[in-house]
């Protein structure tokens, strides 16, 4: 990554051809990693997204990237990290496109998403033995590569016709807005600067979406997001407002 403006994300970056999951791989081999250190694949056959569902990376296609963090960061203070990570692709891809959030993970360009968090965690026994940071970016998918069940959800930067995207310095602006946002929330527990974006640019605020988990659907209000990263709703069968997390739940427009 020759545009790298960092002092330790993305130091060192291993670029692999063909991976599984760079998650995987990241979670795997996270003795061996240091904090900062990077993951990127050319091509991912088993690429995981959220709620176990599965994630495409055609060759080349698309960005692949796995960020390893080993800083002891309290359990409840981990959901902040998607928040985080998601107003580093908001601010690292303003140079091509005016993205939005729809909490707590998709980066939606035109209503549809072009790409995706996902946050690990491993522990061994209560203390923690890193977090992995996965970001998956559709910068040149076609539509006709993307899952037909997804074709009315999911883009690419290049079909929304955003223009082309140089991967090396989407990555390098992305690294250096998360390691800015990192450093201060570590330091001073400075979350605002992220969570505004997160709020300013969220598809959901000021909505109304059905709310779905395991056992119900339930239709609720969304107000804001709170300073612990939790989407506060009003429920309209009970009128309470309550905070949820990120967890197990979908939220959907119908
Ligand atoms: C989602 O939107 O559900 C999250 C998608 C995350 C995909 C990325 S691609 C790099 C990293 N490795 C994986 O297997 N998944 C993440």
């Amino acid at each position: 990554l020759k545009q790298l403006e960092t002092d330790f994300i993305g130091k060192p970056v291993q670029l692999h051809a063909r991976m599984d999951s760079t998650n995987s791989y990241a979670k795997e081999n996270l003795t061996d990693l240091i904090n900062g250190e990077i993951i990127l694949a050319h091509e991912q056959t088993a690429g995981k997204g959220r709620l176990g569902r599965n994630w495409t990376s055609p060759a080349g296609a698309s960005i692949s990237l796995s960020l390893v963090l080993k800083s002891d960061i309290p359990f409840e203070r981990i959901p902040l990290l998607t928040q985080l990570t998601a107003a580093s692709l908001v601010k690292a891809l303003d140079a091509w496109a005016d993205v939005q959030i729809k909490w707590p993970n998709d980066i939606i360009l035109n209503n549809k998403k072009i790409a995706g968090v996902l946050v690990e965690t491993e522990f061994s026994g209560r203390s923690l033995n890193g977090i992995v940071i996965g970001i998956g970016i559709n910068t040149n998918v076609d539509q006709m590569d993307i899952p037909e069940d997804l074709q009315s959800k999911a883009t690419s930067i290049r079909e929304e016709k955003a223009g082309e995207t140089d991967p090396n310095k989407l990555v390098a602006r992305f690294l250096k807005h998360f390691e800015n946002f990192y450093v201060a929330f570590l330091g001073s527990q400075h979350t605002e600067p992220f969570l505004s974006i997160c709020r300013e640019q969220s598809v959901l605020i000021g909505k109304d979406y059905w709310i779905i988990d395991k056992e119900q659907k339930r239709k609720a209000s969304i107000r804001t997001i709170d300073p612990t990263g939790g989407l506060v709703v009003t429920y309209h069968d009970t009128n309470k407002t309550e905070v949820i997390t990120s967890s197990d739940l979908s939220i959907r427009g119908e």
